[in-house]
């Protein structure tokens, strides 16, 4: 497996252009199933989690092409409907394919996704939303078996805000007999990304960015082509990257309405930012103030700019305070930065930092994507060398994150190989 062998302390100057979001393409993707034909997804970016979703949705029969950062799908020959537990395991937004699957061929079978990596991520929503659709669903041995005739129209109030289950249930409404009115709807861009795709389609879908979406379903929808939107948590990273360790950093191809919460958090630690219509620039403030953090939906500040934020608040003059109200538990990345010298205290689902002068270089294990993220910051800004094991965590959802770092001056490289 690989890592990331890390010196720490250069100075980041340059501009960075940001990918397009994981996010979006990981619920795009699967959208291809609702009709038949070719579909052109521009600005998909290159990550282990896209090549992950094309071999699953590869096992049903769509074939792919690369033309550039534009994915060329074909659904001409979709002639299988299961999410097998491989890939699901290897990767949760497989469960994406069920509200197609069931809405286009009135039939699924998909693996439970098992365990994450920092605890329970359960997916009752998705269930319980096909069956007030009208799914004859069961669990068996593993797999949510799930039947329909025709998908039906109805009421979907959510208790809990979920990204996932809301885009899987828009996928199974838009084909479905009759209107469907869903409550409390997730309302982060890349849910508006989908919508925006499927309206293209053909959909007909009111509310679209609120937390209110009105679907009335057709009987058939068509191919589209449809443009992904930036990668707001890239961006948010590479903006850290340069708060960090700047000179001065200009990130391009970025939509900063989708990551005003960071933004304004930075401005109140008192890092400087430029921010125009698709770009931001930071640089590096002469005193980062503690700030304290607490993750919420949209447009709240994200649960996947979490753990980045902790690595930021590690070099902080002061303390701080960082709560994640999404997942509870997301903080394995806390016990590596501590021994990378941080000073963090963890109270349930609250990290408490005591800001420190610097922080020691050390060989650091990634656990998952987003923090392997904070340990890539941690290493840039800590004295001498960090070693950064099990990258193929970043892989999964930053595009080449060693080579745009390199670009603006940092010394990172990946090391193949050796069995950690
Ligand atoms: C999406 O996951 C993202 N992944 C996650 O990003 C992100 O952290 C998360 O949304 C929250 O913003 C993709 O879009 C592929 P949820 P998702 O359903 O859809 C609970 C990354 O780093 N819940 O919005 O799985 C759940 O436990 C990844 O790129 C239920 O209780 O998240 C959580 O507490 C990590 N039952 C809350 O809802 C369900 O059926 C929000 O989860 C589903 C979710």
């Amino acid at each position: 497996m690989d890592k990331f062998v890390i010196t720490g302390g250069k100075k980041l100057n340059g501009t960075v252009k940001v990918s397009g979001a994981k996010n979006a393409s990981l619920a795009l993707m699967p959208a291809t199933i609702l009709a038949s034909g070719k579909y052109e997804l521009a600005n998909t970016p290159s990550l282990r989690d896209v090549t992950s979703m094309m071999k699953l949705l590869q096992t049903m029969g769509v074939t792919f092409e690369r033309n550039g950062t534009t994915l060329l799908v074909n659904t001409f020959r979709v002639n299988k409907f299961e999410a097998p537990y491989e890939h699901v395991k290897k990767m949760r937004a497989s469960i994406y394919v069920l509200g197609p699957l069931l809405a286009r061929y009135g039939k699924a079978k998909v693996s439970l996704p098992g365990g994450c990596a920092w605890g329970p991520r359960p997916v009752d929503l998705h269930i319980e939303g096909m069956k007030k659709l009208g799914a004859a669903v069961d669990l068996e041995r593993g797999y949510i078996i799930a039947k329909a005739k025709r998908l039906k129209g109805t009421r979907i109030a959510f208790n809990v805000s979920s990204v996932g289950a809301t885009g899987n249930i828009v996928m199974a409404a838009v084909l479905a007999k009759g209107t469907t009115r869903i409550e409390n709807a997730a309302t982060e861009p890349e849910i508006t990304n989908l919508v925006e795709m499927l309206l293209a389609m053909g959909a007909k879908i009111d509310g679209m960015g609120t937390t209110t979406l009105e679907i009335e379903g057709v009987d058939e929808l068509h191919p589209a082509k449809v443009h992904t939107i930036p990668d707001r948590i890239e961006a948010g990273t590479m903006l850290i990257a340069g708060a960090m360790c700047s000179g001065k950093v200009r990130i391009e191809n970025v939509n900063p309405e989708h990551l005003s919460a960071v933004t304004a958090r930075m401005e109140d630690a008192g890092i400087s930012l430029n921010i125009g219509k698709d770009f931001i620039e930071v640089a590096a403030p002469k005193t980062l103030h503690a700030v304290d953090v607490t993750t919420a939906v949209y447009p709240g500040f994200p649960t996947d700019m979490q753990a980045q934020w902790i690595t930021l608040m590690a070099i902080a003059k002061g303390s701080s305070a960082v709560t994640d109200t999404i997942y509870r538990d997301r903080f394995n990345h806390v016990p590596e930065l501590i021994r990378l010298g941080a000073d963090i205290e963890m109270k349930d689902n609250v990290a408490v930092i005591r800001g420190v002068k610097k922080l020691m270089g050390t060989k650091v294990m990634s656990t998952d994507l987003r923090a392997s993220a904070a340990l890539i910051l941690a290493g840039l800004k800590a004295e001498g060398e960090t070693e950064v094991l099990r990258v193929y965590h970043l892989d999964r959802g930053y595009e080449a994150i060693e080579k745009k770092l390199g670009a603006l001056g940092a010394s990172i490289k990946r090391v193949a190989g050796e069995e950690f």
